[in-house]
């Protein structure tokens, strides 16, 4: 599996998540409160709106075209158990986060 470095810890300094294109596709990475991390594509399976702009409680989503409900955190489709979110593995190396080009097949 191929890493490309996208943030560094220290970004996430008061924010929950952050913004990113990867491979043309937009992924964000998101800091939980225990302080880990994970990278999820963030682009509705509907109508590709950004879920970033929807209403965000906890690792739960709404699309705010239509409101699909997510599971960031696992990709899933609380709405469509057809639809997923593609997540991209990530791993912390000191202060550097690297996120997986391509996502995970799960
Ligand atoms: S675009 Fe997200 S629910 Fe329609």
């Amino acid at each position: 599996m191929q890493f490309v470095k996208l943030a560094k810890v220290s970004d996430f300094a008061g924010a929950r998540f952050k913004a990113y294109t990867l491979m043309g596709r937009r992924v964000a990475i998101f800091k939980e409160p225990d302080g880990t991390f994970y990278a999820s594509e963030v682009s509705c399976k509907h109508q590709n709106a950004d879920l970033l702009t929807g209403r965000i409680d906890g690792d739960i989503v709404i699309c705010p075209r239509h409101q699909w409900k997510y599971n960031l955190r696992t990709g899933e489709c609380l709405t469509h158990n057809s639809a997923r979110l593609r997540r991209h593995a990530l791993k912390v190396e000191g202060e550097d986060i690297f996120v997986s080009l391509t996502p995970s097949e799960d």
